[in-house]
C-alpha cells in the first residue's frame, strides 16, 4: 500500500479551543478498567540515521554504543562553542520514505491503523496525567492509516519549560544549558564502536544533527501501530533488533522527599517513551547537588520496572494505557465518521490536548470556522 506524507500547506494556526464534548482524562475511569489483554513487545522494521548535517540515511551510521561515563565528568564544558540544537519541522516524511523502502522491498507488513514519531504517542500516553502543557497535532487518514504529526505553530501558552518547539532561538541561557547537560550526558555515554567499557572522554562531543532511529510495529488494545523513534546507543553488539537498547536521561540531584516524587512524576516520560519503542533499560546521570554541572552518579532503570516508581508519585501505567487504547479509538472513529460524512478521505484533522479538560478532533473546516467565530488570526505556512 501506499504511503503519502501531509501536504507541505498543513495549516498552522493558533488553537480555538471549543467546548464540544472532549474525550475527558478521566483518571479514576481508567485506572478501574482492567489491563489491556495482549501487552504486544515492538518489533523493530527498520532503522536508519540522521548524519552530521541532519541528512537521512538508510543506514546504521550514526548508531551509538553505550559506554560507562565517567563520574565528575563536566557536563556544561563546551557549552559556549554550541550553536543550540537545529529546530526540527517535525514532519512524517523521514519516518515515511524508512518505511516504504521496506515496502518497496517486498518486507511483509500488516498496515498500521496509526502511523507517527515515537513523541507524538508519548505526549498521548501521558496526557491522561499532564498538569501544564497542552498539545496539538495535524492528522490525516489515507487508506485507513491515520498519520499524526505536531502542529508546530501551536503556541504552547501553558508551557513552562519554555517551547523546544516554541523556538529553539527563543529559550533563555540557563535552559539552554540545561538541555545542553543532557547532551553531554549522551556524549560522555556512548562511543563508536561496542568494545569500550569506560569513557575515556574528556569533554563532550555535541551533534545534534546526528540521530539513530529504530521503526516499530506495536500495539495498544486495539490499534496496531507503526512508530518512529531516536534510540541514544545500544549496549554490547548490535543484533539488529531492540532487546539491548539504551535510553539516556538526566535528572537533577535527589536530596530530599520532594525531589524524588519529582522524579517519580519525570519516570512516567521515561517509561512511555522507552515502553513505545521496546527500549528495555534508561540510564539517568544525576547532576551533583553542589555543582548543577558536574555528573555524580548513573543509575540504570528497567522499563518495564518504572512504573513501580509511578505507585509514591500516583501515575499508572495501566491507567496510561487503558486512556491511550481509548484516546486512539476515539480519534480514529473520528476521522473515519467524518471522512464517511464527506466521502472523501485524506481530509486535514486538527486534534487538540488541554490538560484536564481532554482531547478533541476537530476537521479543519470546523476549525476555521470556529476560528472565524472567535474572531482568531489564522496564518498559513506554505
Ligand atoms: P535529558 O533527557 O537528559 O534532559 P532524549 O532524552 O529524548 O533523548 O533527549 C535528549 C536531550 O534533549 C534531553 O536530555 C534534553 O537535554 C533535550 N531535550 C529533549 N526534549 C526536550 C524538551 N522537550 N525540552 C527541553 N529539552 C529537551
Ligand atoms: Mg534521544
Ligand atoms: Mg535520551
Amino acid at each position: 500500500f501506499e504511503v503519502l506524507p501531509l501536504p507541505a500547506e498543513v495549516v498552522i494556526s493558533h488553537p480555538a479551543w471549543s467546548s464540544n464534548s472532549p474525550l475527558k482524562p478521566d483518571k479514576s475511569i481508567y485506572s478501574a478498567r482492567k489491563p489491556l489483554a495482549a501487552l504486544t513487545v515492538p518489533t523493530q522494521i527498520a532503522t536508519f540515521s540522521y548524519d552530521a548535517n541532519h541528512v537521512l540515511r538508510y543506514d546504521d551510521s550514526s548508531l551509538r554504543y553505550f559506554v560507562e561515563p565517567q563520574k565528575g565528568a563536566d557536563l556544561e564544558m563546551e557549552f559556549e562553542q554550541w550553536p543550540g540544537p537545529e529546530e526540527d519541522p517535525g514532519r512524517l516524511d523521514s519516518l515515511l520514505f524508512a518505511y516504504m523502502r521496506e515496502v518497496d522491498s517486498g518486507k511483509d507488513l500488516e498496515k498500521p491503523n496509526v502511523m507517527t514519531w515515537r513523541g507524538m504517542m508519548t505526549r498521548i500516553v501521558t496526557a491522561l496525567y499532564e498538569r501544564r502543557d497542552s498539545w496539538e497535532m495535524n492528522a490525516m487518514l489515507v487508506d485507513g492509516t491515520v498519520y499524526l504529526e505536531d502542529n508546530k505553530g501551536h503556541s504552547y501558552v501553558n508551557e513552562t519549560v519554555t517551547g523546544y518547539t516554541r523556538g529553539i532561538k527563543n529559550i533563555p541561557t540557563p535552559q539552554r544549558k540545561l538541555m545542553y547537560t543532557g547532551y553531554a550526558f549522551e556524549s560522555y555515554c556512548t562511543a563508536d564502536g561496542p568494545n569500550q567499557t569506560v569513557s575515556t572522554q574528556h569533554e563532550p562531543d555535541v551533534n545534534t544533527n546526528m540521530q539513530w532511529c529504530s521503526i516499530v510495529q506495536t500495539s495498544i488494545g486495539s490499534s496496531k501501530l507503526v512508530l518512529g523513534g531516536e534510540v541514544d546507543c545500544v549496549r554490547g553488539a548490535y543484533k539488529g533488533k531492540n532487546g539491548n537498547y539504551v535510553e539516556l536521561k538526566t535528572s537533577g540531584a535527589i536530596k530530599n522527599v520532594k525531589d524524588e516524587r519529582n522524579f517519580e512524576r519525570k519516570a512516567l516520560k521515561y517509561w512511555a517513551q522507552s515502553y513505545l519503542l521496546g527500549i528495555p533499560q534508561v540510564v539517568v546521570g544525576f547532576r551533583s547537588s553542589r555543582s548543577p554541572y558536574i555528573l555524580e552518579t548513573v543509575q540504570t532503570f528497567q522499563t518495564f520496572h518504572l512504573p513501580r516508581l509511578g505507585l509514591n508519585a500516583g501515575w499508572s501505567a495501566t491507567a496510561c494505557l487503558n486512556w491511550t487504547n481509548a484516546a486512539l479509538e476515539y480519534i480514529r472513529e473520528r476521522l473515519a465518521s467524518e471522512g464517511r460524512a464527506v466521502q472523501e478521505e485524506a481530509k486535514m484533522f486538527r486534534i487538540m490536548f488541554r490538560p484536564g479538560e481532554g482531547l478533541q478532533v476537530l476537521t479543519l473546516a470546523d476549525e476555521h470556522a470556529l476560528a472565524i467565530q472567535n474572531g482568531d488570526h489564522v496564518e498559513r505556512v506554505g
